[in-house]
Formats: structure tokens, sequence, C-alpha cells
């Protein structure tokens, strides 16, 4: 894993620049494009406190997240007015209150029958990985995931000249070339992201795109 003190101290200092009052416009304009059956187990991949979850939940999905931070996995909860039951499964503590199973630890230890999830949902995960764990990252996905397993991916784009990551730019042809072996890949979306994030402009970015894909996995 990169540096886990890093994203640790993120949260210790409630630099969260990343999470989001609102529910991400992109996942409720394209989910129900997917036709994720009901009740199916959907996975979050370094999920902090986003309200997406809840979101999936209300659509009416199981929601497996995984996160590094207990503070963020106890925020999600605590914000949700839900008392979790722990229980400790190494190197894995899972906090579960219905319909949420959050995996505190590293996304990198997971194994596939611990998921079990038949889609999953990835905004703010990719590009949070450096660019050299994002092989890494995306090789797990594909570990995890079952054939046939649908993602809905939120990417970023923009000049790395213009601010350092995380999150990092990941181009269209990166996507393709991270996902493309084990995934079909398809651009859903892509739109002007810069307007709605407010903190990035402030890191001085002149444009960012914000591109919405669709992964399905392979047999
Ligand atoms: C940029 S934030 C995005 C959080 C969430 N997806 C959202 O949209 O608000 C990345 C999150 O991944 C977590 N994280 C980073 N590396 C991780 C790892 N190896 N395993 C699990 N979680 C990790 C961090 O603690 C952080 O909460």
């Amino acid at each position: 894993m990169e540096d886990p003190n890093f994203w640790l101290e993120r949260w210790q200092n409630n630099e969260i620049g990343f999470h989001s009052e609102d529910v991400q416009p992109a996942l409720i304009a394209h989910w129900p494009t997917l036709q994720i059956a009901k009740g199916a187990r959907v996975f979050v991949p370094l999920c902090g406190k986003t309200l997406d979850m809840a979101w999936l939940s209300a659509a009416g999905h199981v929601v497996v997240g995984s996160e590094l931070s207990p503070l963020a996995v106890d925020a999600f909860f605590a914000e949700r007015k839900l008392t979790p039951q722990t229980r400790l499964q190494p190197p894995f503590t899972i906090k579960s209150a219905e319909p949420y199973d959050l995996w505190c630890g590293d996304f990198f230890a997971l194994r596939k029958n611990e998921i079990n999830a038949a889609a999953a949902y990835d905004r703010a995960a990719l590009v949070a990985m450096p660019p050299n764990l994002q092989p890494r990252y995306a090789a797990k996905m594909a570990e995890l995931l079952p054939a046939g397993a649908k993602v809905l991916l939120i990417g970023l784009d923009y000049d790395p000249k213009e601010m350092q990551g995380p999150p990092f730019n990941v181009p269209q042809a990166r996507v393709r070339e991270l996902f493309g072996k084990d995934f079909d890949v398809s651009v859903i979306d892509a739109r002007d992201g810069l307007t709605k994030s407010e903190h990035l402009k402030k890191r001085g970015i002149t444009w960012l795109e914000e591109a919405s894909y669709l992964l399905v996995r392979h047999a």
C-alpha cells in the first residue's frame, strides 16, 4: 500500500476536501442505467464516509465498503444514527448495520469471497491511487468481482502540471489501459467537473473533466 499514514492523518486532521455533502450527480444520473437488481451487494472501494453509500442503500442495495480509516467508518455510522456491530476478521475490523458492511483495513488485503458483490461504484478511489499503484488497484478490482459484474467508475482528468494529486489525473486512454484486460470499458458521459469542485479550483487547475465509465467484468 501507499503510506497508510497519509490517509489516516487526513482523517485525523479533518482534511477531507474530497468528501461531498451532496450525493454525486453522476451516481444519480447513471446508476439506474446499470440495472443492478434490488438486494444486490454493491462494493464501494475506498468509501470514506460518502453519502453515496446512503443513496445506494435507498436504491435497495446492500453496501459493502472498504476503508482504511476507522474515523471515517465510525463517522459514517454516527451520521446515520446507526450503531454498528463489530467483528474482527484479521487484518480487518468489520462494522455492520443493515444494509451496510464496512471493512476497515487495507483494500489490497481483501479477498474475493469476502466481498461477493454483483456491482461496484468507484468515486475518488482509482484517482486516489498514485499512478504506480493504479495497475494493482485495477487488478484487485478484477480479482474481487465476478464475471458479469458492472462497475460505475467516475474518473478525473486535468493537466498534471497544474496540480499534484491526489486526486490523480486518469485520462480516458489510461482507464482503458488499466481495466481493458479484464473489463469491457465504455464511457457513459464526460463533462466539466470544475464548476462543482471548489476545493480543486482553489488548488489552481483551470480545467477538469469528469468522465463516467461503465466497466463490465469479462468472463
Ligand atoms: C479521496 S477519498 C474518497 C472517499 C470516498 N470514495 C468519497 O467519494 O468521498 C479516498 C479514501 O480512501 C481511503 N483509502 C486510501 N487508501 C486505502 C486503502 N489502501 N484501503 C482502504 N481505504 C483506503 C482513504 O482513507 C480515503 O477515505
